[in-house]
Formats: structure tokens, sequence, C-alpha cells
């Protein structure tokens, strides 16, 4: 991704301080046009509660000032805000790299041309499967997987050639364990990258919420990893899966996720213990809702300063901030959200480091796919859409 020397000096100062909020994460809205059986989000949508176009540019002209690099907008479903491009002018008007994380489902050209013309040249689509019929039911609409594909072979058209850097977004569970690989070599043919994150759900039906986002996942033991099968046949199919893209990513295959983000992945699936490292929420990176309400990651609301209170940046470089920052971080079971954890190992090991300076200055979008190649990628061989077996 291409940065002005504002933004390498940036990511260098958070390199040695760790210190400068280079990331920063803004739910534009809780609304979503899907019901992803994993997620939960889209039952607290409220139109009433998103900000309107000056408070978003006020609070972009607020990012830049506290030194943010990169942003990504997301939701809910990001564009389901009818102004979603006007919004994201105002980060790209501010100087900060800005991403869309969408399902690319209902878009269209138009908006999507219409977020490039206006600077935005790095998007995520949420793609799990390339099993139309696995996809669609995981997504509960039918038709999601040809359109979110059609949204990438768009943007691919649209990015050519720019330093943007599209990637596909799969959530890893019992449903797609077998075929990540193949979803790596998809997502090389159409000239993107691809992200694996682990899935989080709640452990029982009834299971009370732990924290604030906890209520954005959901109960789908089908798609738990451990589903059916011995306590060794669950740790032979992760290994399996993960060992595959551990040597991908040795081999140059284009996976975003570091290597020690992969290896905390693996284990994370097999024992349910998250990364040891800790985390530099609230410093390289928070999160704004689509209220307008700071946190220091996606997992904790209402304990901070309003991010649009005229004092904000003043009480964000006050003792009694860091106090209260520390102690959440502090206190916190820990999470696999790759893009806050994957911030923390580029900042604090070499080996992540050095693999994402390499991915920022070799990444270019050549070649995309057109829909007619992309599509023959799609799978309608009989498989169940649960793995019944183990293996
Ligand atoms: C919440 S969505 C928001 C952006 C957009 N609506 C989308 O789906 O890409 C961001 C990412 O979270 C993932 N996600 C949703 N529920 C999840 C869960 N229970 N565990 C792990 N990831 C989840 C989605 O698949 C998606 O890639
Ligand atoms: S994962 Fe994204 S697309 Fe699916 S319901 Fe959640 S917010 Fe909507
Ligand atoms: S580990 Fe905890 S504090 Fe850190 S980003 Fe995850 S949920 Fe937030």
């Amino acid at each position: 991704m291409k940065l002005d020397v504002r933004g390498y000096a940036r990511v260098a100062q958070a390199f040695v301080t760790r210190k400068v909020p280079v990331y920063a994460h803004y739910g534009i809205t809780h609304r979503c046009n899907l019901t992803c059986k994993m997620c939960g989000i889209w039952r607290y949508g409220n139109r009433k509660e998103e900000l309107e176009l000056p408070q978003i540019e006020q609070m972009a002209q607020k990012m830049k000032r506290l030194g943010v690099v990169q942003l990504s907008i997301g939701g809910g479903e990001p564009f389901a805000c009818e102004y979603l491009e006007e919004a994201a002018k105002c980060f790209v008007d501010a100087g900060l790299q800005t991403r869309v994380l969408t399902n690319g489902v209902g878009v269209g050209e138009e908006r999507l041309r219409k977020c490039v013309d206006y600077g935005v040249n790095s998007f995520s689509i949420s793609l799990d499967s390339l099993y139309p019929a696995r996809f669609d039911y995981i997504c509960e609409k039918e038709g999601s997987w040809i359109e979110a594909v059609k949204s990438m072979t768009i943007i691919g058209q649209l990015v050519k050639g720019s330093n943007g850097l599209p990637s596909i977004n799969c959530v890893v569970s019992n449903l797609n364990l077998e075929e990540l690989p193949e979803m790596v070599k998809f997502a090389a043919a159409l000239g993107w990258h691809i992200s694996f994150l682990p899935i989080e759900l709640l452990a029982g039906p009834k299971d009370g919420v732990r924290n604030w986002e906890g209520r954005f996942v959901r109960y789908r033991p089908e798609m738990g990893v451990n589903v059916n099968d011995s306590a060794q046949m669950v740790q032979d199919r992760i290994d399996r899966a993960y060992e595959q893209l551990l040597r991908m990513k040795k081999e140059g295959w284009p996976i975003l996720n570091s290597t020690p983000y992969l290896e905390a992945s693996r284990l994370y699936l097999k024992t349910g213990r998250f990364p040891a490292e800790g985390c530099d929420a609230g410093r390289l990176y928070f999160s704004v809702s689509p209220n307008g309400q700071f946190a220091i990651c996606h997992r904790t609301e209402h304990q901070h300063m309003h991010f649009l209170d005229p004092k904000f940046e003043e009480y964000f470089h006050q003792a009694e901030y860091e106090r209260k920052r520390l102690l959440e971080a502090g206190s916190c079971e820990g999470c696999m959200r790759a893009c806050w954890i994957d911030n923390s190992f580029m900042f604090r090991t070499i080996e992540g480091f050095f693999e994402a300076s390499r991915m920022a200055v070799t990444s270019r979008v050549r070649d995309p796919a057109s829909w007619d190649e992309a599509q023959r990628w799609a799978k309608y061989d009989q498989v169940d859409i649960v793995p019944q077996q183990a293996g």
C-alpha cells in the first residue's frame, strides 16, 4: 500500500514507540443487507444512531491529527449507509489510506466506481467458500456468492495498476477447513490477497454475552471446528489446513496474515487459547462505533470520551486515558481479530514487520480476472454444505 512521507514517518514512529494509532476502524453502520449465520451485528442496525457527513468530516480531521495512517470502514455493511462514498471521501481527503470492508452483495458497479473515483483503492470482500451453495447458506441469501465474486472482478478492473490491496476476508470454520488452500489459489487468480480469521461463536444457546462485542456473534454449533469430530480428528484437520497455509505463505502466495498470526490461529482453533503476547489496543489502533463512540478496539465500549468531543485529543494523550486503556487491555481474555492482533505482530515481531514491509513494497494490482474466468472457480459438485465426516 502506498504511503506518503508522513505515513512512513508515522509507521516508523509507531514501530519505535508503539504509541501512535496508525490504524483505525470505523463501523459506519450496524445495518446490513445479509444475516450471516455466525454474525449478529445486523440485529442492532439503527439508522438513527449514525453520524451525518459533517460529523464524519470532523472525525476524519481528528484522526489525521492523532496520527492515523490507515482507516478501515466496516459495519454492519458499509454500503447499507446511503452516503458511504462521500464518507469515504472525507477520510481520503484527510490523507488517510482508506479501505472499505464489504460483503459486496447488491453493491453494483456504480457505487464501487464512485468509491474508487473518490480515492478508495483498497477493499475487502468476505468470501468463505468456493461452493456457491455453501456460501449462500452462510449468508442466508441465494445468489450471494455470484454477487460477491462479481463485485471482486469489478473492483479488480477499477483498481488495476494502482497500489491498492484488494483482499478476500475468509472466516475459517468447520464448513471450509478443507477449502483454504484452494481459496488462496482463487485469490491469486483474481489478482487479490486473502486474509483468514478463525470463527468466533457463542459456546451455548443460552450463553450470556461476555462483553459488548459478544452481542455480535451467535451460537452456531455446526460452524464450530470440533463438531462431530473426535479430538484427534479435529487436531488433524486444523493441522493439515494450517500446515498448507504456512507453506503457501513461505512460497509467496498472497496470504495477508503474518506467519506468527497463522501460527496463533492454529493454536487458537486447537485449544481456544489466544496469543499470549498481549495487544496494543488503544495505542496502535482504535475503533469508532456508528454513533461516534470511541473504543480501544472492537470489543469494549462506552468507557471513554466520545470521539467527537472537542476535548478528545487532549484526553487521548492524558495519563487518565492510559490508565483506563491499560486496565481494559490488561484484563481482556484476548481475541483473534486479524486487523488488531496482526498489527501488534507487525510491530512486535521482526518476522511480522518484514513480511508486512515486503507486501507494502511489492503489492500492485495486476491482471485482474474477468467474471468469466472467476466463475470457473465455483464448485458445484455434490458435497454436504456442513461436512459430516471428520477430515
Ligand atoms: C462484521 S463484517 C463487516 C463488514 C462486511 N459486512 C462484511 O461482511 O465483510 C467483518 C468480518 O467479520 C466476519 N465475521 C462475522 N461474524 C464473525 C464471527 N462470528 N467470527 C469471526 N468472524 C466473523 C465477517 O465474515 C467479515 O469478514
Ligand atoms: S458478516 Fe458482514 S455481511 Fe454478514 S451479517 Fe455480518 S455484517 Fe452483514
Ligand atoms: S486482545 Fe482484547 S483488548 Fe486487544 S484487540 Fe482483542 S479484544 Fe481488544
